[in-house]
């Protein structure tokens, strides 16, 4: 049987490579962490060469797994980890500098030069984003202020420039192709999301070349046509959407007002706002959630920096557990009448606080806490900051938020515990669906609608599946409690 449809997702800290078949069943993965590079203080490169290496090898892995050769591949679909720099010789393919990775903070002195010059309401109006090193625009402004010679080949045309997206298609098309999806385009800082196109004043501003930016296409389109040097056959590239809209589609959230959260090391939390590009009062980003023939759909967005990570600082540095899902049920033997807080600013506040100087604290400690209090304070901690984002979203879009249900993926919903008090401390129900693997799923299903093999956005919201609803049942005076001494703890911490 042909006709399956191959998703490559290629994340922060390893690339999984997925096959499905007609009917959207998984019948072969492929996995691989690689390394992570580290040259300076808040500093976080890739090599892309080894990124496309971990492309090539989960692919093959996923064939064999599956017991399929290439040419039963009908498409392909590519989700990734956004805003990650790459630049490259357009002729050779050769990489001219390591990755600067999403984490990469050295570009904070341009963003700080930036809002110096009061041009922060300009960025935000046209990109929706924030001044903040997170984005690529000041990465590559970083890049071509400190790279001899960049800057002048760029103008010239000999320099590409992309997100992992547009680095993998350039490889997959033996270097004939240079294209990126509206999504990850919206994470640049240079992309101007009510007008679809790159931003002439603000690639000024950073001194970006047009010249070195790909071509910006819907989530569901050509981009591409494999090299026979790479696989033996021609596979059409067909679907393209950063990881977080791409988890937004698999979680099927087409309707406005529909929420996706995933919870990895960090949680990213999507609001799919419709056609209203709603600009943010409350320091959320406004980005593109997917654009799907010709029309582009927005989303609000909120990020936190600690979600997993903070169960892995119990395993790791504390040793309250060996295994990570050990922790629920170490929470679950807390002391109710003990309230302790973590705030888990290990690497600063994310949305809604934007503080990178922020640090980490716990709070409410008495003679007889223990790790069971600890644990359930850093799941706790989760759901507090998913609380904050949802607040935002609400406070900026009230209209569309009175009925929000919460849809979440990623490792940490496993976690029954962890998803009741999330319910609890929201007062919104969470649905958690019965495939997982929202992100890679969004990929495959970009592609494979695009091939015409899986049903259109309708027919694939109405498979989408429940495994659990959590329903809150928390009283009111015990959650607003709850909240303000969470409130009260994060107070503490910020930097300012
Ligand atoms: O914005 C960064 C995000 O896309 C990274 O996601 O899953 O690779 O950590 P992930």
């Amino acid at each position: 049987m042909s006709g399956y449809i191959l998703a490559i997702d290629q994340g922060t800290t390893s690339t999984r490579s997925m096959l499905f078949d007609r009917h959207m069943r998984v019948v072969g993965l492929g996995q691989q962490e690689f390394p992570q590079y580290f040259p300076a203080s808040g500093w976080v490169e890739h090599e892309a060469e080894e990124i496309w290496e971990s492309v090539l090898a989960t692919v093959r892995t996923a064939l064999a797994e599956a017991g399929i050769g290439a040419a039963d591949v009908a498409a392909i679909g590519i989700t990734n980890q956004r805003e990650t720099t790459v630049v490259w010789d357009r002729q050779s393919g050769e990489p001219l500098h390591r990755a600067v990775v999403w984490q990469d903070r050295r570009s904070a002195h341009v963003c700080d030069e930036l809002k110096a010059r009061g041009l922060e309401p300009l960025f935000s109006q046209k990109t929706g984003l924030l001044l903040d090193p997170y984005f690529s625009g000041t990465k590559l402004a970083w890049l071509l202020d400190r790279t001899p010679g960049l800057r002048e080949r760029a103008a010239s045309g000999e320099v590409c420039f992309g997100t992992v997206d547009s680095w993998l298609i350039y490889k997959l098309t033996g270097g004939r192709v240079h294209v990126t999806d509206a999504t990850n385009a919206s994470r640049t800082l240079i992309y101007n999301i009510g007008e679809n196109r790159w931003d002439e004043e603000l690639l000024d501003i950073l001194g970006i070349p047009p010249a070195m930016l790909p071509e910006v296409k819907d989530c569901a389109a050509d981009f591409g046509i494999t090299d026979p040097a790479i696989f033996g056959v021609e596979i059409p590239i067909l679907g393209v959407a950063g990881d977080q809209q791409a988890a937004m589609i698999g979680n099927a959230c087409f309707r406005p007002g529909m929420m996706k959260s995933t919870y990895g090391t960090g949680c990213f939390a999507l609001l799919n706002t419709g056609l209203d590009r709603v600009a943010s009062s409350n320091r959320l980003l406004t980005t593109i959630a997917y654009r799907l023939d010709g029309v582009t759909t927005y989303a609000l967005e909120g990020s936190i920096f600690i979600a997993g990570a903070a169960v892995q600082w119990l395993r790791d540095e504390l040793g309250f557990i060996t295994v990570a899902s050990d922790v629920s049920r170490l929470a679950e033997k807390a002391d109710p009448n003990q309230r302790v807080y973590l705030v888990p600013a290990f690497t600063g506040l994310g949305a809604p606080w934007w503080d990178a100087d922020a640090r980490g604290a716990i709070f409410g400690l008495t003679r007889g806490t223990g790790p069971a209090e600890f644990a359930r304070a850093a799941l706790e901690s989760v759901a507090y900051q998913t609380f904050d984002l949802l607040e935002a979203m609400r406070r900026d879009w009230q209209a569309g938020t009175e009925r929000t249900i919460l849809r979440v993926d990623g490792g940490m919903v496993a976690s029954d515990w962890t998803m009741q008090r999330l319910a609890d401390i929201l007062a919104a129900p969470v649905d958690r669906p019965v495939f997982l693997e929202t992100t890679i799923l969004g990929a495959a299903w970009l592609a494979a609608s695009r091939a015409g093999l899986w049903p259109d956005r309708e027919g694939f919201a109405a498979r989408w599946q429940r495994d659990h609803r959590f329903e809150p049942g928390m009283a009111e005076a015990e959650r607003r409690q709850a909240i303000d001494g969470w409130r009260d703890s994060v107070e503490r911490c910020l930097s300012r």
